[in-house]
């Protein structure tokens, strides 16, 4: 059987909301991509961050990774826009 994995990262939980709604809709496993170092919850620290993170070109480590990768036949990512592209973590 086909199985698709949605991997998401938030840092408001609105991605969130949204990758549970699709996940529900088809079926789809869930896992949510989370930082070692939590993002700010201030808004302007967190560009601050997000920006050094791009200018470093930086790769934050996971709390953890998805299990048996190879199960999946599709694999969709969703995160928030982060300085027009995605957040590091997702390059991670
Ligand atoms: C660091 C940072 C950079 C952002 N850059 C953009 C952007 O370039 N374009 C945009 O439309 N929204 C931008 N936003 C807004 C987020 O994409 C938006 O609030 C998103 O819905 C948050 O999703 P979340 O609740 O899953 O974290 C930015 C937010 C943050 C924190």
């Amino acid at each position: 059987m086909k199985k698709t994995l949605i991997a998401y990262f938030t840092r408001t939980g609105i991605t969130k909301k949204l990758a549970e709604n699709t996940a529900k809709q088809t079926g789809a496993d869930l896992f949510a991509i989370e930082p070692v170092k939590e993002y700010s919850s201030s808004y302007l620290i967190c560009v601050g961050q997000a920006k050094l993170e791009n200018l470093q070109n930086a790769r934050p480590a996971m709390k953890a990774k998805p299990q048996n990768l190879q199960d999946y036949d599709t694999i969709v990512v969703m995160f928030p826009i982060w300085w027009f592209t995605c957040p590091n973590i997702i390059l991670t």
